[in-house]
């Protein structure tokens, strides 16, 4: 499903965000990418969506390369792609609701459709009766599941979450994960960066390790 070659990323003064990465993550799979703050995680995250581009390499995703993908197709590829931001990116000028339905309202779904799907989007997340307020008024578990429903709302094949556990305690780092698990149970291609050893540990899947920019280790745990 995403395959890097040889791909390099360099920023001004020399900073090589991404040193040389090549790797392959099937369909199906669910991989962490962990290492030191300024590894180079959010860097892979930036390059699959399409809001940076490689110095040097290819990246495939579904065998689309996807670096030399045309500015207009890339609202369509990111439609493949559910991202959760590594700081939400909830849009405050407007309600829970219309946060969520956003993806929809984008890519043109009739009104009964995003009623309906955002309705059991937010029941889902036990947000029921809240979907009017502003997300400013949600901690910050219920702000991580509101992005994340937004992010599953077209159904994507790929989900990429960067350190979704970051500011939770245990208990919501915890939910937060076995959904991502539940999830790529039914299917759905998950890409997790984080910090959070245990929780690693916990899941026991792929972890690809990078330090400055490089891949260091890539196992199971
Ligand atoms: N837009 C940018 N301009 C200049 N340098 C950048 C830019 N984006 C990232 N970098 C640099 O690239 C390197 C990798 O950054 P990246 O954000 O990918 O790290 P990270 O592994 O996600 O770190 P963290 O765990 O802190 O989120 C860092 O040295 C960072 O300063
Ligand atoms: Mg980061």
């Amino acid at each position: 499903m995403i395959k890097f070659n040889h791909v390099y990323k360099i920023f001004e003064r020399d900073i090589k965000a991404l040193d040389d990465i090549t790797f392959t993550v099937e369909k199906g799979e669910l991989v962490f990418l962990t290492g030191p703050s300024g590894a180079g995680k959010s860097t892979i995250f930036n390059l699959l969506y399409r809001d940076e581009h490689p110095d040097m390499g290819t990246i495939l995703v579904e065998n689309t390369d996807i670096a030399h993908l045309n500015a207009s197709k890339v609202p369509f590829y990111r439609r493949k792609i559910g991202f959760v931001f590594q700081d939400f990116k909830l849009l405050f000028d407007r309600s829970i609701f219309d946060n969520i339905a956003l993806p929809l309202v984008i890519t043109g779904s009739p009104k009964e459709y995003i009623k309906r799907t955002v309705d059991m989007a937010i029941k889902n997340i036990g947000l029921e009766g809240r979907e009017s307020l502003n997300p400013w008024h949600l901690s910050g578990g219920e702000k991580q599941k509101v992005a994340l429903a937004r992010a599953l709302v077209l159904n994507p094949p790929l989900l990429m979450a960067d350190e979704p556990t970051g500011n939770l305690d245990e208990e919501s780092a915890w939910n937060i994960m076995e959904t991502f698990v539940n999830l790529n149970k039914n299917g759905i291609t998950v890409l997790i960066a984080s910090h959070n050893k245990e929780m690693i540990k916990r899941v026991g899947r792929r972890v690809i390790r990078l330090e400055k920019g490089r891949i260091v280790s890539d196992a199971l745990v």
